[in-house]
C-alpha cells in the first residue's frame, strides 16, 4: 500500500521525529547543514522541546509523512519573528523507497497553505546546487533563485542556493 498520510508532529511524537530526522541525515548528508554525527547525540528533552507548540515550535509546522504506520518523510514550515512575511521550509526529506509519489510536493503544498493562512507573502528554502532532483522540484513549483550562494557547512565544497516563491498570487 503506498497511500500516504501527512501528520503534524507534537512532543509526544519525539521518537518518530528522531527516527525520521536521523534517517534523513544518514541517507542525504549533502542535503543538510546539520550532521547525523551531531544530531544522534541529542537528548529526549531536546527532541521534545523542538516540537513544543507553546515554545520553540510556536511558529512552526513540523510534519511527518507515514505510509501505514511507517514514517517515510519529514518537513518543517517555520516563520521567524525577524521577518514574518517569509515562511521557510526546512529538513525536507522523503525516504528513497517512497520517492516520486508526490510526497514532497504534498508537503510543500501543505506548508504553503499554512504560510498563506499565517499571512506570509513569500516561502523560501535553501538547496544544495548539485541536488538536481530537489532543484528541479522547486523550480517546477515556482521557486526562483534568490541571493548569493553559500557554503553548505563550514569548509564544504558544496554550495547552497536560497530559492523563494511569491505566495501573494498563489491559488
Ligand atoms: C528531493 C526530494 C525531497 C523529492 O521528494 P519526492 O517525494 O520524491 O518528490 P515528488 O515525488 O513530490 O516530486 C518529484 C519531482 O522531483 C523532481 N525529481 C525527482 N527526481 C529527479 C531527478 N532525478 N532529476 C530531476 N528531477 C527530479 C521532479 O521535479 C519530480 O517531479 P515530476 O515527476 O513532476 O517531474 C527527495 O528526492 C529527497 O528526499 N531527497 C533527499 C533529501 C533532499 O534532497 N531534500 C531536499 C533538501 S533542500
Amino acid at each position: 500500500m503506498s497511500e500516504f498520510n501527512i501528520k503534524k508532529l507534537t512532543p509526544l511524537d519525539w521518537l518518530t521525529y528522531k527516527a525520521v530526522r536521523l534517517a534523513s541525515l544518514e541517507d542525504s548528508p549533502d542535503s543538510f547543514g546539520a550532521t547525523h554525527e551531531c544530531e544522534v547525540e541529542i537528548l529526549q528533552s531536546e527532541w521534545e522541546s523542538r516540537l513544543d507548540p507553546t515554545g520553540r515550535a510556536k511558529n512552526a509546522l513540523p510534519l511527518v509523512v507515514e505510509i501505514g504506520a511507517i514514517p517515510v518523510g519529514v518537513a518543517w514550515g517555520l516563520i521567524q519573528e525577524l521577518d514574518p512575511r517569509i515562511a521557510h521550509i526546512y529538513q525536507l526529506w522523503v525516504s528513497p523507497e517512497a520517492r516520486n509519489k508526490g510526497i514532497a510536493k504534498a508537503l510543500i503544498k501543505r506548508i504553503s497553505a499554512w504560510s498563506i493562512e499565517r499571512g506570509c507573502e513569500y516561502i523560501a528554502l535553501s538547496v544544495t546546487t548539485a541536488n538536481n532532483a530537489a532543484v528541479h522540484l522547486y523550480q517546477s513549483l515556482g521557486f526562483v533563485p534568490f541571493g548569493p550562494l553559500e557554503e553548505l557547512k563550514l569548509g564544504s565544497t558544496l554550495m547552497t542556493q536560497k530559492m523563494i516563491k511569491d505566495l501573494r498570487n498563489a491559488a
